[in-house]
């Protein structure tokens, strides 16, 4: 039967497989003036241009904006280095700060790719970047302040205060990620290759609503008669697809089959690899998929802690699309725009646990078929 149901949760980060690079040798303006970054056209299918200003800060207004990096003000800490909130004074303005760790494994490539990735691409369901700092050493990224944290704080090892997600919540996180993700393969031009979907790079504001976030690992798309590009295996075990950690060859479809497995976590409550499990236990993709063959065995995959209140029909149409998603064979998994349908079906079919029904505005329909190609 494999590794489900079990409500044991564990402590594991899995972290990028990421060269060292510490050294800050390119070069980036440094001044406290607005920086003007060139019309881009980012949207295919009407030809849109953005106009954008990302903003530039001194040290010295960060560090004013976050008491001094004071401890009480730090809210997180990843491989990049530290995250605290912070309010600007100029604009009076919530934010995020993000410092490098000069001693960390992620390094200025990363920062000069997530400001220029972040600079171009605009969506509801990505995170905003305010600006950045590079004056002398020193590497900070300001983003939005996003208040509820990520998908993986309200998903894994629970502080007794914080209530497990509801069904409907989760449906709504999941469609808002995929819509993020359909933008930047879909909408962007030339394609992004995110690279780095996991549970904390889900970030959540108000009312749940979803942002991608850490576009640091991101590439620009095969063009032309391309399927793909090739590159150093990076991203974060157990989200990796697997034709991408063997050959490097990446795909739009690798985006998808990391998206497979944060549906799974979000449907299971699991984490991607649990190293409190017992070896072949472990990996949450090859639990799942032994499972995947028989539907009776899906009720058994649900997170406990939705203690049963989820609709049947629901859960089967997810568990079917994550099961898609996270096929070995890339050309078996679904498009991005598909998904994004499905979900957005699932999404609108609300799940009352009072009377443990679904409302919603096609009820009894069948979710949408998904295209592989
Ligand atoms: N814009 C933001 N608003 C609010 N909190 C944030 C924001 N960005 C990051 N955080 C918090 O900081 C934590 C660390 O984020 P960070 O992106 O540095 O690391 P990570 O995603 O956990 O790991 P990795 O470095 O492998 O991507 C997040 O889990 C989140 O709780
Ligand atoms: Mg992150």
């Amino acid at each position: 039967m494999g590794c489900f149901p079990c409500g044991a949760k564990s402590n594991h980060n899995g972290k990028k497989q990421l060269p060292i690079n510490n050294t800050f040798d390119h070069q980036i303006p440094s001044t406290s003036e607005k920086l003007k970054v060139n019309s881009v056209s980012n949207a295919k299918k009407d030809g849109e241009s953005d106009h954008i200003a990302v903003r530039t800060f001194t040290f010295r207004e960060l560090a004013a904006a976050t008491k001094n990096f004071r401890a009480d003000c730090h809210v997180g800490e990843g491989g990049f280095g530290r995250v605290y909130k912070g309010l600007l004074e100029s604009t009076n303005q919530v934010v995020a700060i993000k410092q490098l760790d000069r001693n960390g494994l992620q390094g200025n490539r990363e920062f000069l790719v997530e400001v220029l990735m972040l600079s171009m691409l605009h969506h509801p369901n990505l995170v905003n970047l305010i600006g950045y700092c590079a004056d002398g050493d020193q590497r900070l990224l300001v983003y939005e302040y996003m208040p509820l944290g990520s998908l993986e704080d309200h998903l894994h090892d629970l502080p007794p205060d914080r209530r497990p997600l509801d069904w409907n919540t989760r449906m709504k996180i999941a469609a808002g990620a995929a819509k993020g993700l359909e933008y930047l393969h879909d909408k962007a031009n030339p394609p992004v290759i995110y690279r780095d979907l996991k549970c904390s790079n889900i970030l959540l504001g108000e009312d749940y609503h979803p942002k991608l976030s850490d576009f640091g690992l991101a590439k620009l798309g095969p063009v032309g008669d391309n399927t793909h590009v090739s590159t150093r295996v990076m991203g974060t075990y157990g989200y990796c697809a697997p034709e991408y950690a063997m050959t490097g060859q990446l795909t739009l479809k690798s985006d998808v089959y990391s998206f497979g497995v944060v549906l799974l976590e979000i449907i299971t409550g699991r984490k991607a690899i649990d190293n409190s499990r017992t070896g072949g236990e472990q990996n949450l993709v090859a639990c799942a998929r032994p499972l995947f063959q028989d539907r009776r065995n899906f009720a058994q995959m649900v997170d406990p802690s939705l203690q049963g209140l989820y609709p049947v029909r629901g859960l089967y149409q997810a568990l079917a699309v994550a099961a898609m998603c996270v096929q070995e064979q890339p050309n078996m998994r679904p498009l991005i725009a598909d998904v994004v349908t499905a979900l957005t079906y699932l999404a609108s079919q609300k799940y009352d646990p009072e009377t443990r029904s679904v409302q919603g505005p096609c009820t009894g329909s069948s979710t949408p078929r998904m295209r592989r190609e």
